[in-house]
């Protein structure tokens, strides 16, 4: 795992591997940004002529790798663009940087070490370097021939010393700003490698195993539902799900306390851990990503071990919904009636719609606890993938205010998110002539369809948003940012970030 330290050390006399800095778009060609003043000094003042010469402009993502000034110890300089300069007396944005972090860190991937000077103002924005650092010093290489040695960024180790200059160490709020981004990012990443480890590995019970092994570390209750716990307690939707798997379902409660908490906030995670769509089986093409359906889960899981790690003045509760979609003999037909933990009777009539139906008993069973909010997040359709693209997630709630602050909270953070509405007249698509619901309805609008289908499964009176994650979850393209490629970590600083906002009184 990469260290992230805050150091009041120089940049010439540092001993490091390279020096990042940044270099932003001015309206006359690139410009140096704050925060490398010694490195530009080195080159007489002149590094954003330096920059201009070798083709740099100050782009986002821009990467320009030049040898560093006579008296540094670090041999190379790594100019990273932060895209179009800031108005005068404006910062650099937040997320501009975590940006710019990210990609600094993917391009010295085989590194050891690196002095980040990047315009920091405040703490918030130490945090955010430190965090797309971290994010994108990141790699998957368990399933690597030779293990460790098997890097997959580019063949190279992920940089593992992440050091930040121009900051406050001794400062309170900066020492709380890199504690914060040290904990999200590594849960974040832990998020990452459960959504790329294979089905044929990650399965329900493996999942709530790791869950378990989470709790005793973080000193969380943990309780886990297994095939028969759910039989006895009548949750129809997670065991009609898993019937066609041989690897049984699980609910997990994964329950963060404190005595401090004045709310309660519960979050539910759709944990299909493969969708082959069931016996409504999924054409070659559709399902060979479908690993990645379990995201929803591993972002709950990572946002509540993350506000453990920070001790959030909050109660939260993490529900994971785990099973696998698979097609068989003992599998759910198109056409049964699922009887479901809270008493409704749906009608299957896609098995491949089976996130609701495991969600639907997780929401459930939330709400039987009366949070003061419940946010479930979920691989739910491709109809919001056809909406809104592979970078954005769609937000729908029972609740406008809500759904706005649930939206502003993950703008904040540097997520790409965007309210979806839950138009009443789509309920009666899901009319059933057999049970109180059926799991389809109409074609168009499918991710607000599921939307609804899913408020069946509040308690009354409880507050609830839904974040449909299916487009950012996966990067099947090339990575950018402090994204890599394969899982993303979707969702998981929003629910943290809400979790903080829940703390402090700020959310509903
Ligand atoms: N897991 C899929 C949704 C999905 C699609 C996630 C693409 C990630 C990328 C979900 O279970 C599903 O199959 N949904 C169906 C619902 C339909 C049958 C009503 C869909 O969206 O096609
Ligand atoms: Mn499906
Ligand atoms: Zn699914």
């Amino acid at each position: 795992m990469t260290a992230l330290t805050l150091s009041t050390a120089g940049a010439p006399g540092l001993r490091a591997d390279a020096i990042v800095v940044g270099v932003a778009k001015g309206t006359k060609g690139p410009v140096v940004a704050p925060g490398a003043e010694a490195v530009d000094k080195a080159y007489d003042g002149k590094l954003a002529d330096v920059l201009e010469t070798l083709g740099a402009s100050g782009a986002e993502g821009e990467v320009t790798k030049l040898p560093a000034p006579a008296g540094f110890k670090a041999p190379l300089v790594l100019a990273v663009g932060l895209g179009a300069e800031p108005e005068k007396d404006a910062g650099y944005d937040g997320e501009a940087l975590r940006r710019a972090a990210g990609v600094a860190a993917r391009a010295l991937a085989g590194s050891k070490k690196a002095a980040f000077l990047l315009p920091l103002t405040d703490a918030a924005d130490a945090g955010a370097v430190g965090e797309g650092a971290l994010l994108g010093a990141y790699s998957f290489d368990t399933y690597k021939e030779n293990g460790k040695d098997a890097k997959s960024a580019g063949g190279k180790a992920p940089l593992a010393d992440v050091v930040l200059l121009g900051g406050k160490p001794r400062d309170r709020a900066y020492k709380a700003a890199i504690e914060r981004a040290t904990a999200v990012a590594e849960e974040l990443n832990r998020a990452r490698d459960l959504v790329n480890t294979p089905p044929n590995d990650l399965n329900p019970a493996a999942f709530a195993a790791i869950a378990q092994d989470a709790a005793k570390a973080h000193g969380l209750k943990v309780q886990v539902l297994d095939e028969k716990a759910l039989a006895k307690g009548g949750y129809g939707g997670i065991l009609g799900v898993g019937s066609g798997s041989a690897s049984a379902p699980r609910l997990v409660k994964l329950s963060y306390t404190t005595s401090k908490a004045k709310k309660h906030l519960a979050l539910v995670g759709k944990g299909i851990t493969y969708d082959s769509g069931g016996i409504s089986l999924k054409p070659a093409g559709h399902n060979e990503t479908m690993k990645c359906d379990m995201s929803g889960a591993a972002a709950v899981f990572a946002a509540v071990v993350a506000a453990a790690r920070l001790g959030l003045e909050v109660n939260v509760t993490g529900w994971l919904a785990l099973a696998e979609n698979m097609p068989s003999g003992s599998a759910t037909r198109p056409g049964d009636v699922l009887r479901m933990f809270s008493g409704k009777t749906v009608e299957v009539l896609n098995t491949d719609a089976e996130g609701r139906l495991v969600l639907a008993d997780a929401l459930w069973a939330a709400s039987q606890e009366k949070p003061d909010a419940i946010v479930d997040v979920a691989t739910l359709t491709g109809a919001m993938v056809l909406a809104l693209g592979n970078r954005t997630f769609g937000v729908m709630a029972n609740d406008e205010a809500f759904r706005t602050a649930v939206h502003e909270a993950a703008e904040e953070v540097g997520e790409e998110a965007w309210p979806m509405p839950l138009p009443e007249h789509l309920r009666k698509g899901m009319d059933s002539p057999v049970a109180d619901i059926a799991n389809m309805g109409e074609r168009m609008g499918g991710g607000l369809v599921a939307g609804l289908f899913l408020r069946e499964f509040i308690g009354d009176g409880i507050t609830w948003a839904h974040l449909d994650i299916a487009g950012p979850a996966f990067n099947e393209q090339g990575p950018f940012g402090y994204t890599p490629k394969g899982g993303t970590g979707s969702a998981v600083r929003t629910l943290v970030r809400l979790a903080e906002l829940t703390a402090s009184g700020d959310l509903g």
